[in-house]
């Protein structure tokens, strides 16, 4: 072990440590990391005494000014090179990122130990002179770590109940790490699942991203699905779940097929907002399913509806409501677009208008729609796959022809008002349509004299005059 505390930063903690005569070690994330040979830049100390008290020693030592004391918390954080290291006194009592009464009581490294979320995360390494190095590990949590598993150190009731965020906790690194969660545990949380309501939705959401970013992030959505957590997580996918029979005739389970839109998308895009894309791509069906005699199930104008979702969605569950929302909006908005131009003769126009439409997103948009594609029958996810292969050779060429991805009209409304002397009004917006429409249907190139020439066209059809001589 001595060799992955080689840094220079667990020499001067472990020097301050014998100045000091106090016992710290390396606990946590860190620790456990070092086993799955995943790098980490976050240390977290625990120390038996104050850990407040030995930051400002190790801060001392460092001549390091960027440090800060939470004394509410018995905490402190010390940034140095690359490192963010968080100290921390051993306690008794519960665990509680977010309490906010103080916690007082302290105790031994292994009450510490007890009182965190999983085995493989209550891991600890000495950092004093006499055992440097030396793993400290009563639960076997590297054993658990062997064997891909979550285990809490003490019931799981009791765990859980120090901090109910730990249920998705358990959720999330069994779908990061592909570890199971033992019975006990997993039925702990079915049984629990309605604290979750305590939890501020940013904790959640903080967990839910990083299952987001997993290799197969459907593995936790199912999870939460299971065991019961998922309606106070994301009640917008609960709805999309379940499958109507009318005559015999069904349409798909909008929930499954989400999910695997999601794992294929997984497989081809780090983005984590494609990736809620993916998500949330058909949360408009629930509401706009209809059965139609003759016609069958739709889900007319989900698109539509979806995107108009979106920011309520964003807004209630605490993400971003700035661009990272619009391009999900957008992304929602515009799925069905390219599905639909692989199925008719693609036409230039229509490819400049999905260009124009989609912009500097075209190629996530391409990405999601591919993943979209999740019919049984192997044939038709082939067909439609290399129709998308068509789309997006045309989409290439009339970019490099026409430039529509990133459309500025040639004629602004300025010159607009100049030539034929008006002030703001409604026959400018007319014109510049005229135009823009003009482009992306091919009647005229994307070039300043033919958008003239049709700019004057209109105008006279709409019985305006030039006030200056037209040059
Ligand atoms: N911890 C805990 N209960 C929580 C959160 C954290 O017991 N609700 C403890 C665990 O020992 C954990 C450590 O605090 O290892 C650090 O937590 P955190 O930084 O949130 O997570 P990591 O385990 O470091 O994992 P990751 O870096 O993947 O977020």
């Amino acid at each position: 072990m001595r060799e992955f505390l080689s840094s220079n930063i667990f020499k001067t903690i472990s020097e301050v440590a014998e100045i000091e005569g106090v016992d710290v070690y390396v606990i946590g994330g860190f620790v456990r990391d070092i086993f799955l040979h995943r790098k980490s830049k976050d240390i977290d100390i625990v120390v038996v005494g104050s850990g407040i008290d030995f930051a400002r020693q190790v801060a001392k030592h460092l001549r390091s000014k960027q440090v800060s004391y939470f004394k509410n918390f018995g905490t402190a954080q010390l940034k140095h090179n690359e490192w963010d290291i968080e100290f921390v006194g051993a306690r008794k009592e519960s665990y509680r990122l977010d309490s906010r009464k103080p916690i007082v009581e302290n105790g031994t490294l292994e009450d510490d130990q007890k009182r965190r979320d999983f085995t493989i995360n209550a891991l600890a390494l000495s950092l004093n002179k006499s055992n440097f190095g030396e793993l400290l590990d009563p639960f076997n949590g590297l054993n658990d770590l062997k064997q891909g598993i979550i285990r809490t150190p003490l019931e799981p009731t009791t765990t859980f109940s120090d901090d109910p965020l730990r249920m998705l906790r358990a959720i999330r690194f069994a779908t990061q790490l592909n570890f199971s969660i033992e019975d006990k545990s997993l039925a702990a949380i079915e049984q629990m699942a309605n604290r979750l309501t305590i939890v501020s939705v940013e904790r959640i959401m903080d967990e839910i991203n990083k299952m987001m970013m997993a290799d197969i992030p459907s593995t936790g959505w199912l999870l939460l699905d299971n065991t019961g957590l998922l309606p106070y997580i994301l009640p917008e996918l609960s709805a999309m779940k379940g499958v109507e029979n009318r005559n015999g005739i069904m349409h798909k389970d909008n929930f499954y097929h989400t999910l695997q839109v999601l794992d294929n998308l997984a497989t081809k895009s780090d983005d984590l907002w494609l990736r809620w894309a993916a998500l949330l791509h058909d949360i408009g069906k629930p509401k706009t399913k209809k059965f139609i005699p003759g016609q069958g199930w739709t889900f007319h104008g989900h698109d539509f509806l979806g995107a108009k979702m979106i920011p309520e969605v964003f807004r209630k569950h605490k993400l971003p409501l700035n661009e990272k929302m619009k391009f999900v909006q957008k992304m929602v908005l515009l799925h069905l677009r390219p599905i639909t131009l692989s199925q008719e003769e693609v036409t230039d126009s229509a490819i400049r208008r999905l260009l124009f439409d989609a912009g500097d997103d075209i190629n996530s948009l391409m990405t999601l729609c591919e993943a979209d594609i999740t019919s049984k029958n192997d044939m038709t996810v082939k067909k439609h796959l290399s129709n998308f292969r068509i789309v997006r050779k045309k989409l290439k060429e009339i970019e490099e022809k026409d430039a529509i991805r990133n459309f500025q009209p040639p004629i602004s409304g300025q010159l607009i008002m100049d030539t034929f002397g008006l002030s703001p009004c409604k026959e400018i917006g007319i014109i510049k349509n005229r135009i823009k429409d003009a482009i992306l249907d091919g009647e005229i190139r994307n070039d300043f004299n033919e958008a003239y020439s049709l700019m004057l066209k209109t105008a006279e059809e709409l019985g305006l005059k030039p006030t200056k001589p037209i040059g």
